[in-house]
């Protein structure tokens, strides 16, 4: 497992980005920051090897021409001050079984909310209901944060909508608006998913002890990669548009909408998480297939959201069943 945790490398890095392209002096660098040049030179040799591409040239400094998609501290982090998640332990792994796994250790060992967990490639990804999450190295979004929610475990069931709401609204401010979400929380693309959440959490009686949200999101991933069990079912947001997204810009729409959102999740308020997942729902007003847990199928009409994440079915017999597991095909 190799995990980074940015030092001076950040204000390096941040100091040429906001330098727009500009050259940067060594010297300046060493005086701002208290260290040594030779320090200096180190890390941006650092950030070169990360890949991104700094000129360097005698007498001139530094420059940033380019910076690689990897989900970075170093890029992710400033991305998002004044969010919960701003300041807060920001892991970058290489790989790791699953992203789910490791947010719920550091959980486990009192991480703070708003601990976000990243990974490139998940060699044991999950997906709900026991089945495994696929993700491609360098193309998919894979993520995991700590939360700690000051609530009973039971309105804890509206977290996994929350999510998706955020997931649809971040990437409807970046300019995608065709996802919506089928209950629970899984965001299609028409009857194709692009994303997937799996919140998992730990409570008492009363008392959640933490929760752990965890994304997975198809962003740039070739669609003839997609593996043959799924090819049918999956897509991503570059099949669907014909252009590749940076993937720091939409993890940072997604967790902005999901820090609001939990501001007023936070007093109990989930209106709008409520109003937002209706608005952006392909399931209600839809026939649809249920599969309770029990293994129990059902047909009908998905009339509503209930105020507690619930799905309100309308049985082909005239009958109202409330849904809070399981899950449902569409157009049954
Ligand atoms: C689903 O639709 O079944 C949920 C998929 C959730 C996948 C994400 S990827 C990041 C995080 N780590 C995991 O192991 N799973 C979630």
């Amino acid at each position: 497992m190799r995990a980074t945790q940015p030092g001076i490398r950040q204000p390096i890095l941040e100091t040429l980005r906001s330098a727009q392209g500009r050259w940067v002096s060594g010297e300046s660098l060493s005086v701002d920051l208290g260290v040594s040049r030779a320090a200096v030179s180190k890390q941006i040799q650092a950030l070169r090897d990360m890949g991104f591409v700094i000129e360097s040239a005698r007498r001139k400094g530094h420059r940033l021409l380019e910076e690689p998609d990897v989900l970075f501290p170093e890029s992710v982090g400033p991305r998002l001050r004044g969010t919960r998640f701003g300041g807060k332990p920001l892991h970058w792994l290489e790989s790791t079984p699953s992203t789910n796994d490791l947010a719920l250790a550091f959980a486990r060992e009192g991480a703070p909310e708003g601990t976000l967990v990243i990974a490139e490639v998940q060699t044991a990804g999950r997906g709900r209901r026991g089945r495994s999450w696929f993700g491609k190295a360098g193309d998919s979004l894979m993520f995991s944060v700590v939360l700690r929610p000051p609530l009973e475990p039971a309105r804890c069931a509206l977290l996994p909508l929350l999510a998706a709401s955020a997931v649809r609204m971040g990437l409807g401010e970046l300019g995608f608006s065709r996802s919506g979400i089928k209950w629970p929380n899984d965001v299609l693309v028409g009857k194709r998913k692009l994303g997937g959440i799996l919140c998992e959490m730990s409570s008492e009686f009363d008392r959640v002890e933490h929760a752990v949200m965890g994304i997975g999101l198809n962003i740039n991933t070739p669609p003839e990669s997609f593996p043959d069990d799924i090819a049918e079912t999956a897509c991503s947001l570059r099949g669907e548009t014909g252009r590749s997204w940076e993937r720091a810009r939409v993890l940072e729409a997604i967790l902005r909408h999901m820090d609001r959102y939990l501001l007023e999740a936070w007093e109990n308020r989930f209106d709008r998480v409520l109003r937002d997942w209706r608005a952006g729902s392909v399931t209600l007003g839809s026939r649809v297939q249920a599969l309770l847990p029990d293994g129990t199928r059902l047909q009908g009409m998905a009339e509503n959201l209930d105020p507690s994440g619930a799905l309100v079915l309308r049985l082909d017999t005239g009958e109202r069943r409330l849904l809070t597991g399981g899950e449902i095909s569409l157009n049954a």
